[in-house]
């Protein structure tokens, strides 16, 4: 509201009177004094009112006042070290805005149903906010890095005439007739953008029809990835830990306070630094049976081997080279062992599973058919995708990094759906 002050900047205004708009999360009365606690989502203050400098009615009215009620105070700012930000606000004036009575979700403890219903209410509380701070600041943070190494930012569509990630997981659009497909990757498109400017990346929602009920899955979540041209398998590794490494600092340097809202432990986070260790796929296997683990070669991974794997490292560690028959069909061959593609899998500590995957591409034409068909796809679905091999094809590579993972693993956020304002789960599509 004009005229009003957000009320992270009032350290900058002490012994000013000022007017701040904000929604009050509890009042508390003790004898003649009146605290009320409020947010603006810029931060949290303290607005006080004692007797006998505040009048009567203006103790009576705070008194009244109910969780979520929005208000414009106005006041003198104090420095009070006790209080969040060093200052409070000496109340003269309470102009209530909107009123709230009955607000649903109370001080106590609710079951994860309930608050997901009243998603819409609970991104409100001080956890929630935190967490999408922090997610705001990881976006911002991933694109402050590729923005500055060349990368170029390009839109993929959102509705494809195909699968990028297996048919299994597509969800169907009747598109004016035709059968079109929210997209599951918007990889595809990065590879023909990257053969017109060399780096480029997208960022923005992907979908996948997941069946999965578990704490990492999302039916939608927003992705990056950065595809490069004239990229080995290596030089795309180096630029996945740099990424993830530089954003975990940036975190480290400007979302504390959220990392300390969420009771992150942050010395995890401070060993993030790059070299990232590398295991094969093989090693995988080997370091899995010797825990214990009944996995042969060729078993893909579930997520207890996953966070067993990453158990054994201090910091996210990479599994590369992994059978070419369980992987995508565009994924290089290793030309020194053609059953193994040149992809790697990011796992990040803690169990939190597989933050980036990606792959070296196929760039013959002749492979990248055979492979399609291989996979059950009919290649002249693909005859654009195939023309990038036809017109100047060079070695490229690109990974995915997904969002909500990265930002559950930085936050140290027990479940995917915090990580995101409105989360789409294999049951949920409200609010
Ligand atoms: O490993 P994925 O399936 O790779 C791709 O889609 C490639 N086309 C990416 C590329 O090379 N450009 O997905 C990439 C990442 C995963 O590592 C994971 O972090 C995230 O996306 N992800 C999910 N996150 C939440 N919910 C799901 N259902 C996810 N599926 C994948
Ligand atoms: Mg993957």
């Amino acid at each position: 509201m004009s005229g009003t002050r957000p009320i992270a900047q009032l350290p900058q205004h002490i012994g000013a009177q000022v007017r701040v708009a904000g929604w009050v999360t509890h009042v508390r009365s003790s004898g003649k004094v009146r605290f009320l606690a409020l947010r603006d989502g810029s931060g949290d203050l303290q607005v006080v009112a004692r007797a006998p400098d505040a009048p009567d009615s203006l103790l009576a009215q705070m008194a009244s006042l109910t969780q979520e009620t929005s208000v414009v105070v106005a006041g003198l700012v104090r420095g009070d070290p006790r209080s969040p930000g060093g200052v409070e606000l000496a109340a003269t004036e309470v102009t209530v805005v909107g009123s709230s009575d009955g607000y649903p979700i109370a001080p106590k403890e609710h079951g994860v149903d309930f608050l997901m219903d009243h998603r819409h209410l609970w991104v409100r509380s001080s956890r929630q906010t935190a967490a999408l701070r922090l997610r705001a600041r990881i976006v911002h943070a991933l694109r402050a890095f590729l923005d500055d190494h060349g990368f170029v930012l390009t839109d993929p569509p959102i509705l494809t005439p195909a699968a990028a990630e297996g048919t299994s997981t597509l969800f169907g659009v009747d598109y004016f007739g035709e059968p079109a497909f929210l997209s599951q990757s918007g990889q595809l498109y990065m590879e023909a953008t990257a053969m017109a400017l060399g780096r480029v990346y997208s960022f923005g929602p992907t979908f996948r029809a997941e069946k999965s009920k578990t704490r990492r899955h999302l039916t939608e979540f927003w992705m990056v990835e950065p595809e490069m041209a004239f990229c080995e398998f290596e030089e795309n590794l180096a630029w996945q830990e740099r990424l993830v490494a530089y954003v975990v600092a940036d975190v480290l340097a400007h979302r504390r306070a959220e990392l300390v809202a969420l009771g992150r432990d942050t010395t995890a986070l401070e060993r993030v630094e790059v070299p990232f260790p590398r295991i094969a796929y093989d090693e995988a296997v080997e370091r899995l049976a010797a825990a214990g683990f009944a996995v042969a070669w060729g078993d893909d991974f579930g997520s207890p081997e996953e966070t067993a794997l990453a158990g054994m490292f201090d910091r996210p560690v990479f599994v590369h080279r992994f059978p070419a028959r369980q992987k995508a069909f565009y994924m290089q061959p290793d030309p020194a062992r053609p059953e193994v593609a040149l992809a790697a899998d990011l796992l990040a500590p803690e169990g939190y599973g597989e933050i980036v995957g990606g792959s070296q591409r196929i760039h013959d034409v002749e492979l990248l058919t055979a492979r399609l068909v291989e996979h059950g796809l009919d290649p002249d679905a693909y005859s654009w995708y195939l023309d990038l091999r036809r017109y100047g094809s060079v070695p490229h590579s690109g990974f995915g990094l997904g969002l909500e993972r990265l930002v559950a693993w930085i936050g140290g956020l027990e479940h995917v759906r915090e990580t995101i304002p409105f989360p789409r789960t294999l049951n949920r599509v409200w609010p």
